[in-house]
């Protein structure tokens, strides 16, 4: 008899309940195993948002500050993130907002955790959570921002740079855009460099409004 590999090896799959609502989903996600991610992070931090909702933003993974909230985007990231939106004329009340993986993954320094940089078998092993919320909600727009999102979806060769700004054809959405991730935004050195970030990001967010 073969002998079954350690859940956290297997993925999110086997956690994903057979009926889908955003209730069993949140519900289950909190006791996933489904790779090494679960051990060292606070909490799960699933989607929100209305099922109701036209767009889904999907991220990367959550920060610091949403490991502890259990919340997505409610950092710095989040911040830009509503910054921009408001800028666009979105509502987030009104859209459905997640991650390609749903556990934060960091690196111990002192008391600060820095963010690592989720792995391919990691942003594989987290896409059924991402697969079922879309598959609920069946957004007209699907927005991912930075390649994570674009990865969990089109594989790991997926890279914004070359589909930025245009209508990708998927299964998963009538429209998929793929913009930058808000906190390359905060990562530019330079004021102006921000500046002008924060303005393409706020173009590319005016097209999902349209
Ligand atoms: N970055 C993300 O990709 N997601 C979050 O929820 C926060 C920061
Ligand atoms: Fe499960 Fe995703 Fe967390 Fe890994 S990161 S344990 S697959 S929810």
């Amino acid at each position: 008899m073969a002998t079954r590999k350690p859940t956290h090896e297997n993925g999110a799959e086997p956690f994903v309940p057979e009926h889908i609502s955003l209730k069993t989903l949140q519900e289950s996600a909190k006791s996933c195993q489904g790779c090494p991610l679960y051990l060292h992070a606070t909490q799960t931090v699933f989607g929100e948002g209305p099922t109701a909702a036209r767009v889904v933003f999907v991220g990367e993974q959550p920060g610091d500050a949403e490991d502890r909230e259990g919340r997505p985007f409610v950092g710095p990231a989040g911040k830009i993130f509503d910054r921009a939106l408001a800028a666009a004329g979105i509502a987030r009340s009104e859209s459905y907002v997640t991650n390609a993986v749903k556990h934060f993954k960091f690196e111990q320094r002192g008391k600060a955790r820095l963010h690592k940089r989720p792995k391919p078998g990691e942003i594989g092993a987290c896409s059924p959570w991402l697969h079922a919320e879309l598959r609920l909600i069946q957004p007209d727009v699907l927005v991912l921002l930075g390649a994570t999102a674009g990865q969990a979806l089109f594989g790991s060769s997926f890279r914004v740079g070359a589909s930025r700004g245009k209508k990708l054809p998927s299964e998963w959405a009538k429209v998929v855009l793929a913009t930058a991730h808000p906190s390359s935004i905060l990562r530019a050195p330079l004021h102006e460099d921000r500046e002008r970030a924060f303005d393409e990001f706020v173009a590319d967010l005016k097209l999902v409004a349209r």
